[in-house]
């Protein structure tokens, strides 16, 4: 990839449409049909070090933080290691017990966020184990960690994050993967979530065939004041990344809330003027959200679904296709990237400079 706009009107769009074959290059390479798992040449971790792996704590910040909290839920699913994400700056401030059994991650697309690397220099200093997931290669995080993974989701100019997220993502499904089938994933789910991994490039080509259909919702949406997004387990991170995505372009203030936590105070916001963005999966929590909309339908609230059926308690409803239930976050976001985007244009908004943000932030 050069720095070429190649046609697009801004760096975000470009990197929004460069996903399929970012996300082709973080698979090249590294399937192994025959032991259904993934090769990581970087990861430094052998079987032995792999099985001994007691917690597992991903270190991150902004969009790159909640990639990881798509991946620790991989991770638990996947590998069934407990798995957690925080962000670097809390974690590095309150003196954390560092636990020799416990893999620590720093995620990052820089390399270079202070805090991160910061993070990653005191874990060392106490003698943890630390593997970073970075784009940026040769970086200064990857340099100070024991290894790792490229995210290979090439160089990204916007400052706000899109393949790259995609890309950390993917990533953190090679590494519960591999680190699944150490332990007791077996090759039968080995070998669906190898297939799932396969289909996401034509699945993203597809999601993005949609697009006049998400510019045509953005126009419906962009009067809010304030948006709130919702979803459950594998769907609450999606909305996180998706609610800062607005925020960052567009500006319009976005919340993001478990699904389960709306009865526990957010429920009173909800009226036609606070439009609700629901993660919707086919999925074994599929009736909960139902439920949710209901809930939400109930208080005059409009609603636009992610969902892999048409929602009828929504007023719109954005298709994806389904994948593997642990792999459809990877999916569900991507349309809300769009939205983002389409909804800052409208508004006129500086989409690659957005107003008091910084692409990597390398002080305190
Ligand atoms: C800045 C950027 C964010 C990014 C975060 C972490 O705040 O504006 O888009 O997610 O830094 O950056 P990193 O390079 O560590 O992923």
């Amino acid at each position: 990839e050069s720095y070429d706009m190649g046609g697009h009107d801004t760096y975000m769009h470009k990197e929004i449409h460069e996903q399929a074959d970012a996300v082709d290059r973080a698979l090249r390479g590294r399937i192994d049909d025959r032991f259904s798992t993934v090769h990581l040449g970087g990861l430094n971790l052998d079987a032995r070090d792999a099985r001994a792996v007691r917690r597992v704590k991903i270190l991150g910040c902004g969009t790159s933080y909640h990639a990881g909290q798509i991946g620790a839920q991989m991770i638990e699913e996947l590998a069934r290691i407990p798995a957690d994400a925080e962000p670097a700056s809390e974690f590095r401030y309150r003196n954390p017990v560092v636990d020799p059994d416990t893999l620590y991650i720093a995620v990052s697309q820089s390399g270079e966020t202070y805090d991160v690397l910061a993070a990653v220099q005191e874990l060392k200093r106490k003698g943890a184990r630390v593997l970073g997931l970075v784009n940026v290669v040769g970086s200064a995080i990857a340099r100070e960690t024991d290894g790792g993974i490229y995210v290979h989701a090439g160089p990204e100019v916007c400052v706000v994050s899109t393949k790259c997220f995609t890309n950390m993502v993917v990533s953190f499904g090679l590494l519960a993967l591999h680190l699944g089938r150490t332990r007791d994933l077996s090759v039968a789910d080995g070998k669906r979530i190898i297939a799932g991994l396969r289909k996401l490039p034509e699945q993203i080509a597809e999601i993005l065939a949609n697009e006049a259909e998400i510019e045509k919702l953005a126009g419906e949406y962009a009067d809010a004041k304030s948006m709130m997004f919702i979803g459950r387990v594998r769907g609450y991170p999606v909305a996180r990344e998706a609610s800062l995505k607005l925020k960052e372009v567009s500006y319009i203030h976005a919340e993001a809330y478990p699904a389960s936590e709306l009865k526990h105070g957010p429920l009173a916001l909800i009226e036609p003027a606070m439009p609700t963005v629901a993660i919707v999966p086919d999925d074994d929590l599929l009736e909960k959200n139902r439920a949710a909309l209901e809930e939400i339908k109930a208080r005059s609230g409009r609603i636009l679904a992610v969902a892999h059926q048409v929602q009828e308690k929504a007023d719109h409803t954005i298709v994806v296709p389904k994948n593997e239930d642990e792999l459809d976050p990877i999916l569900m976001g991507i349309p809300l990237q769009l939205l983002a985007y389409y909804t800052a244009k409208a508004m006129g908004r500086d989409i690659d400079k957005p107003r008091n943000l910084a692409k990597s932030v390398t002080v305190e």
